[in-house]
């Protein structure tokens, strides 16, 4: 792989859209460029599995993002359910506790016994939600101290859990390389280039100081799916990385 396609291979695009055909539009726009995908909530409960094997078959790494958080028992299942599509990432919430999150590599390693043409999915845990305010989370949530102590706390549960990595702010993957070790993974939303529109996102970084900061993949929304020309947008952020 070219060092350009290695540095587009850690860029995940956030494919916030309502349906598949908007989807469509940006893989349109974006042919070529080997970037992971990111599915959330919003394309999986509208689309289904369909558009997760679509751009499995288009060639794409695939990063869904439905941050499971039940019962072990039924963290287990989903977790299985969701290896069963051949997908690269997928993730829970560290709040759901370590037995939760061990459940859920049980349920991954299941699905990789009964079928071993499927590679190992990453398996990460949701730290901090990057929309929490020190705030919300000594007096809603009920946890006390900084968010920085949650995130580094939940992250070392995560490890413990035998999971590979956590979701976080690029602000704390420093933090988290130093107590969980450099090969456990940071992916990192909150990534704004120089100039982008800030949106909801408030404690950002550019691509370029995310990964000085040792992050494995920066995850990037609407700088790129609302810009007035993506395929500019995404080449531009390559090009800071190279
Ligand atoms: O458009 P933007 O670049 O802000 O998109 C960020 C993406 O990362 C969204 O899909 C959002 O759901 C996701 N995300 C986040 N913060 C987290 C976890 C996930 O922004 N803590």
């Amino acid at each position: 792989m070219s060092h350009r396609d290695e540095v587009a291979s850690r860029i995940m695009v956030a494919l916030d859209y309502p349906k598949a055909s908007e989807a469509r539009e940006l893989l349109q726009q974006l042919q070529g460029i080997p970037c992971y995908m990111k599915v959330g909530m919003q394309l999986y409960f509208a689309e289904g599995p369909a558009f997760v094997r679509e751009l499995k078959e288009l060639g794409y790494k695939v990063f869904l993002d439905l941050k499971l958080h039940d019962i072990p028992n039924t963290v287990k299942s989903g977790a299985n359910s969701i290896t069963k599509l051949g997908v690269d990432m997928i993730n829970v919430h560290a709040a759901g506790g370590v037995e939760m999150m061990a459940a859920a590599m049980q349920g991954v390693n299941e699905a990789l016994e009964e079928n071993p043409a499927l590679d190992k999915p990453i398996v990460i845990a949701v730290t901090q939600l990057t929309s929490t305010s020190q705030d919300m989370l000594n007096n809603e949530i009920g946890i006390g101290g900084s968010v920085a102590d949650s995130v580094v706390s939940y992250a070392k549960f995560t490890k413990q859990a035998g999971l590979d990595g956590v979701v976080a702010s690029p602000l704390e993957v420093e933090m988290i390389k130093e107590a969980c070790g450099s090969d456990f993974k940071t992916i990192t939303p909150g990534i704004r280039p120089a100039g982008s529109a800030l949106g909801d996102q408030t404690r950002v970084m550019t691509p370029k100081q995310a990964f000085e900061q040792g992050t494995d993949f920066v995850v990037i929304g609407r700088p790129i799916t609302i810009a007035a020309n993506p395929r500019e947008a995404i080449e531009n952020i390559i090009e800071e990385l190279i």
